[in-house]
């Protein structure tokens, strides 16, 4: 059985105050749909970089078993690469994971692939797991050319690591075109994708396949991520605007870990 695993990007919102209430809340939430009960789930809340501190504190505090991540990472050890956090940086504040590739990251501030594969590479050599994010744009999918970006983004992080080296690796399908617009991919044509993505590594590794973790995102809401958790090949979702509200998120995660 594979995990299940919702995480939400608070992406360039929040400050101490709010870090603070939504952990409060979030506590409350929790409590009340008994998310303990779910043992298959895990929760990942990824807030700014300058953030973590203070959210993973609050965490600690309020004695609840959700695991923090970075929402990127520098593809580098260490040195003058200033602005940059390093992955020994997100481990020493207790980060398990992280975001890699995310479309904004490739669209607005010249992520590459080769970028997106120094990053993972440094995540995996201080044991985070990479959430590599892939994604096509509305101009690709209506000229047909989904599923070829999806495995040129996939194969060519793939091609580079050992299949040992891909246990801490999970995957997020986010249509860029689903992102915060309000339009979700409906559940037939994300189950159609993920199961595409999982027969692109089930070439590498038929095993790895069944086992890795592949996450929906785009406008997943408490309304429509029931349908989306009922696909076979969806194992969790990768939530933006909705994971800001402690409550709703609370809800998504309820949904999944019953799924
Ligand atoms: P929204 O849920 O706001 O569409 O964002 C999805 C996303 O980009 C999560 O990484």
């Amino acid at each position: 059985m594979r995990p299940k695993v919702v995480a939400g990007n608070w992406k360039m919102n929040g400050d101490q105050a709010f870090s603070r209430d939504y952990i409060k809340s979030f506590k409350a939430s929790w409590d009340s749909y008994s998310l303990k009960q779910y043992s298959g789930l895990s929760v990942f809340i990824i807030p700014p970089a300058i953030l973590i501190p203070g959210v993973q504190a609050c965490i600690d505090d309020s004695d609840l078993d959700v695991l923090v991540a970075g929402q990127n990472v520098a593809g580098y050890e260490s040195g003058a690469y200033t602005g940059e956090i390093s992955a020994s940086m997100l481990h020493d504040f207790s980060c398990k994971a992280a975001l890699v590739g995310h479309s904004e990251r490739r669209a607005l501030f010249g992520d590459t692939d080769n970028i997106v594969i120094d990053k993972v590479k440094q995540l995996l050599a201080r044991g985070l797991g990479p959430i590599l994010c892939l994604g096509e744009s509305l101009e690709e999918r209506e000229q047909g050319l989904a599923e070829r970006v999806v495995k040129a983004q996939l194969e060519v992080v793939l091609d580079t690591l050992e299949v040992s080296e891909c246990a801490l690796l999970s995957l997020a399908y986010e249509p860029v075109w689903a992102i915060g617009t309000g339009k979700t991919a409906t559940p037939e044509e994300a189950q159609a994708m993920h199961e595409f993505i999982r027969q692109i590594v089930a070439d590498k590794s038929v095993e790895l396949a069944e086992e890795i973790v592949i996450l929906y995102g785009g406008s997943v809401n408490s309304a429509n991520a029931d349908s989306l958790f009922r696909q076979k090949d969806i194992d969790g979702a990768l939530v933006g605007g909705a994971s800001l509200k402690p409550d709703e998120f609370a809800e998504i995660c309820h949904l999944c870990g019953r799924s």
